[in-house]
């Protein structure tokens, strides 16, 4: 896709992912001229004809100067990131590197290019344990892990940048993002995937068994409950999070439905919608395993005016089942000369 180096453009990090991609996918039906600027670690293949990619590290100055130079760069959505949670206990190094340290780089050449609009993917894991059921914004923020601590740290390091150099930014604590777009083949891709959907639907297609871990919490079926977000309402809300940014300055939202969904009732919906059956084997609990993780997102809802249209479980799992039976034949590249383009201006 050639640039215009007027049109209004928005920088997506991280948008050859899952919400990334859904996300850029709308911003470029909105209007805007979209940018991604992704590494692609899982080795995806993602050169859509409706934006601009750039195959590179969101932390490269040289790129990051290329791009504020030559284009209209109105905001920066960040979605580039490390996301395993199991892993981050293991190996905090490569986390803060990554979900940390690098941010430095492009809030820094933003300040540079003075672009003061930034939208930031934080998470429910910034709760921690949660002393009470729905999360509000107000609850306190103590994470058990470190890819929640990261999380915690950037927006720290976003409330810092606001009151000193004038960054605008909104913080996006997403729940559970599930479902898929399958009009447009926009869906989880993750590697390893640690989703339990996406597992579920390959355990179900598979005749494999899927681990529960721990059928004894709190709940009414003793399995974990989760709040489960369609990725098309999500990419919504960063639409909404960026106009609000023309009135507002800072904004910390969760993002969620409010409604929460056992790890059973997912396995019981899954067989619904596949036809299929599912071998459950039940393990012991894994550490830092909240039993309710349900969103209190009234301030989304009052503030931004979004609504989830999309989250119905049934929906999301239907989505989630298109996607994944046709995900190995879509490659995301609309042309040749699509595929071609790389770190190239
Ligand atoms: N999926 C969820 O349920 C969920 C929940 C809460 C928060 N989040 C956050 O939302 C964001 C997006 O999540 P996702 O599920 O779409 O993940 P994803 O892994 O599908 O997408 C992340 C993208 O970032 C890219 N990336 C990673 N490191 C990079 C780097 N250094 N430079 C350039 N690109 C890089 C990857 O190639 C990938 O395409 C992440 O920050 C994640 O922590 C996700």
């Amino acid at each position: 896709m050639e640039l215009d180096m007027h049109k209004p453009t928005v920088l997506v990090t991280g948008g050859a992912g899952y919400i990334g991609s859904n996300t850029a996918w709308l911003l470029a039906n909105k209007g805007y001229q979209v940018v991604i600027l992704d590494n692609m670690r899982y080795g995806q293949h993602f050169y859509p004809s409706w934006a601009r990619v750039i195959l590179a590290d969101f932390a490269d100055q040289t790129i990051l100067d290329q791009l504020f130079t030559h284009y209209n760069v109105q905001a920066v959505m960040h979605f580039a990131g490390l996301i395993e949670v199991g892993r981050s206990g293991k190996d905090p190094s490569t986390f803060y590197q990554e979900n940390v340290a690098k941010i430095f780089n492009l809030l820094n050449k933003m300040r540079e290019y003075q672009i003061d609009k930034f939208i930031f993917s934080s998470s429910a894991a910034v709760y921690g344990t949660p002393k009470r059921i729905p999360i509000t914004e107000e609850d306190p923020c103590n994470p058990v892990n470190t890819y929640g601590n990261t999380k915690y740290t950037v927006e720290k390091i976003l409330q810092d940048y606001s009151h000193a150099y004038g960054l605008k930014f909104v913080a996006l604590r997403y729940f559970n993002a599930a479902g898929a777009d399958i009009e447009n083949m926009l869906g989880e891709r993750h590697e390893p995937e640690t989703h339990a959907i996406p597992l579920l639907l390959e355990a179900a297609d598979k005749g494999e068994p899927f681990y529960i871990f721990g059928d004894d919490y709190g709940t009414p079926d003793g399995t974990c409950i989760r709040d489960y977000l369609h990725v098309k309402d999500l990419a919504v809300a960063h639409y909404k999070a960026l106009k609000y940014l023309d009135i507002h300055k800072t904004g910390i939202f969760n993002l969620g439905t409010g409604i929460g969904v056992s790890v059973k009732e997912l396995v019981a919906t899954v067989k619904r919608i596949t036809g299929l059956s599912v071998e459950i084997v039940v393990q012991g609990r894994r550490d830092g395993d909240p039993d309710r993780l349900v969103a209190d997102a009234t301030k989304a809802n009052q503030i931004l005016g979004w609504i989830p249209e999309y989250s119905y479980i049934e929906t999301i799992v239907a989505d989630a089942w298109g996607f994944y039976q046709k995900k190995d034949i879509s490659m995301h590249c609309d042309s040749d000369q699509h595929c071609q383009q790389r770190s190239t201006f």
